[in-house]
């Protein structure tokens, strides 16, 4: 399963394709908001940064305004997606920007028959959000598990994206079920990397290694008492 991270965060974008895990990047209005600028720009910074799909969402209504929109995104990098949500306008643009070759992600998909239509319209990408079915009390990875199986079934090409990730387990889960992607906040990704143990394994580690150092540094000094004195060694 590949793995996105879901922010506008460039230092984030950094960090993870540092680490070598980063396989693309999901951005919405609502991340973009947390760091503010010039979208367009952002953008553009992380396309440089990861030549993995990056989706950049349009918040036009109405299907012309999305083109619109998708088309100038399309024009920042090759590895631009069009993030389009799921309504009438957004499979009608969906379709449009296929026969354009421009490539798409659905978002705000709910429930599987969403996912069935939008990857039906032409997306390469569709994104159900786990975790804001969770938040109502519903089940949010029985989507991924009937898409990934619909998919299957009927060999169908888009990848499920599993979005609205909330913790680790979301991505174990998400894997399990079939998702081809996770994109994940900056916060499970490092969550992921972590535990009790590892950690704890590590400074023991450390510990047993400078105790052993400086054991190692005074034995010759005690040999060499013992060679002047000519005593034995006690035992
Ligand atoms: C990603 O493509 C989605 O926009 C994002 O995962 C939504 O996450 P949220 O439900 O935490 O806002």
């Amino acid at each position: 399963m590949k793995i996105f991270l879901d922010t506008a965060d460039i230092e984030e974008i950094r960090t993870a394709a540092r680490w070598g895990v980063l396989d693309g990047v999901t951005t919405n209005p609502s991340l973009y908001a947390k760091v503010g600028g010039s979208y367009e720009e952002i953008l553009q910074e992380i396309c440089r940064i990861t030549s993995g799909p990056v989706s950049a969402e349009v918040v036009a209504e109405d299907v012309e305004g999305m083109l619109r929109e998708g088309r100038a995104f399309a024009k920042l990098a090759p590895n631009i997606v069009v993030k389009v949500p799921m309504s009438e306008e957004g499979l009608e643009a969906i379709s449009r920007f296929a026969d354009e070759g421009i490539k798409t992600n659905c978002t705000l998909i709910f429930t599987a028959n969403q996912g069935l239509l939008a990857a039906k319209a032409g997306a390469s990408l569709i994104s159900p959000f786990v975790g804001r079915l969770d938040d109502i009390n519903q089940d949010g990875m029985i989507v991924i598990r009937e898409l990934a199986e619909i998919f299957a079934i009927h060999e169908i090409e888009a990848e499920i994206l599993s979005a609205s990730i909330r913790h680790p387990l979301h991505v174990t889960q998400s894997a399990l079920a079939g998702a081809h992607i996770a994109t994940l906040p900056m916060k499970v990704l490092q969550q992921m990397v972590h535990h009790p143990l590892t950690d704890k394994g590590i400074v023991t580690f450390r510990a047993d290694w400078e105790k052993a150092r400086q054991a190692a540094a005074q034995k010759p000094a005690a040999k060499q008492e013992t060679a002047a004195s000519g005593t034995k060694p006690s035992a």
